[in-house]
């Protein structure tokens, strides 16, 4: 048995973690690809996944696994090292966490093996920020003709590819960032650093959302209500990403008291069974899932946001809303766009992958002059 593919995959998962910002991560798995070239204990772990392909993301599923061993007090020694469980991680001394890493897979075989075997799956609570900000968008649109002091339509709120349907509750959620604030001040969720520059006019003056009806689909939904669904979303995050997690648990803490349903379907057969409605604002909304929706289903998912295009009247709108990579000249970038009715698609703003911070678009920026 050769770990050669799975050792040149955990140095470049490694490679990846140093580059977004997880120093931990891109320590433990540096080490544990030399484990795996010696046949130590992770070899034992991934044993029969060692030829899986790079977007298996074995090396994440490894870190994920003993990361909830870490979260369900499996692995004392190895906590003490994870921030997000309480302890310290020194990026000067960053193999100091390895021997106890080495040492929980050792421990755990039989756990670690069935966590392999799930595919790694987050919910960026950070992605709220474009969310909220195309809401305040549109609100602003179609106050237009009213005046500015007509109260904002009620919200009826259907997302694709959920996950576990955590921005489904974005209205509750509160954005911050120099001298700029949005939304609940009592808020458990703070989207810290939420604008890079100025926030939108639109946004800087908008009313609170209020959100009638909420509703998601995703093929694997995870339950943030159940305890082992919180430990997976918890798990997935890298532990010394301290924001994430922080946004992640207040997020939980909100689901616990509203229900955001997800249904076990996929965008297309969702978006059937969803209607314009008057005296509210519809809208449909998705965030970074565009690229995993086979090209024939995503046809008929594009089929139904037009007929819901076409089906919008003043009275009953609705707003097609999407932050997802896409291709701008040479290269991808994460773009906040939005199309009111029939409109066209507009792009509104960029932000990093986990849609934090966000920043405007320059008049002359050529990702405002695509149109898809
Ligand atoms: C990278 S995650 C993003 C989750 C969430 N939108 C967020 O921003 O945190 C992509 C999600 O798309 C879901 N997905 C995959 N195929 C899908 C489909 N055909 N229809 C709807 N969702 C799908 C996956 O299960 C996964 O939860």
């Amino acid at each position: 048995m050769s770990f050669d593919h799975a050792v040149a995959m955990f140095h470049h998962q490694a490679d990846a973690c140093a580059e977004l910002g997880s120093p931990l991560s891109a320590a433990l798995l540096r080490r544990a690809a030399g484990d795996l070239a010696a046949g130590g204990p992770c070899a034992a772990a991934i044993a029969g996944h060692e030829d899986a392909p790079g977007p298996t993301a074995v090396a994440l599923r490894l870190l994920g696994a003993v990361h909830a061993l870490v979260l369900s007090g499996r692995a004392p020694d190895l906590a003490a090292h994870y921030p997000d469980a309480g302890g310290r991680f020194d990026p000067a001394d960053p193999d100091a966490p390895w021997p106890a890493f080495r040492a929980a897979v050792a421990a755990h075989l039989p756990f670690v093996r069935e966590w392999l075997i799930r595919p790694p799956q987050t919910n960026e609570v950070g992605r709220a920020n474009l969310l909220l900000t195309g809401l305040a968008w549109a609100q602003h649109q179609l106050a237009a003709p009213s005046g500015p002091t007509a109260p904002p339509l009620p919200v009826r709120l259907y997302e694709l590819g959920s996950s576990a349907g955590l921005n489904l509750l974005a209205e509750q959620f509160r954005c911050a960032s120099e001298g700029f604030s949005y939304g609940p001040p009592d808020s458990p969720v703070v989207l810290a650093d939420a604008w890079r520059g100025e926030p939108p006019a639109w946004l800087r003056d908008a009313p609170l959302q209020r959100v009638t009806d909420r509703r998601g689909c995703d093929p694997t939904p995870i339950d943030p209500r159940s305890a082992d669904g919180a430990l997976a979303l918890r798990a997935y995050l890298w532990a010394d990403q301290l924001p994430r997690s922080q946004r992640l648990n207040g997020a939980l803490a909100l689901a616990a008291r509203t229900p955001a349903p997800v249904e076990a379907v996929g965008a297309a057969a969702f978006l059937r069974g969803v209607g314009t409605a008057p005296g509210a604002l519809t809208v449909v909304w998705h965030s970074v899932m565009r690229q995993y929706v086979p090209a024939e289903e995503w046809r008929s998912t594009a089929g139904e946001l037009d007929r819901l295009a076409v089906a919008s009247t003043p009275s009953a709108p609705f707003l097609h809303l999407a932050f997802e990579p896409r291709r701008v000249g040479d290269g991808h970038r994460f773009l906040l766009t939005a199309r009111l009715a029939t409109g066209p698609t507009t792009a509104l703003a960029e932000a990093l992958p986990h849609g934090l911070p966000a920043w405007t678009l320059a008049p002359d920026d050529p990702a405002l002059h695509q149109s898809n």
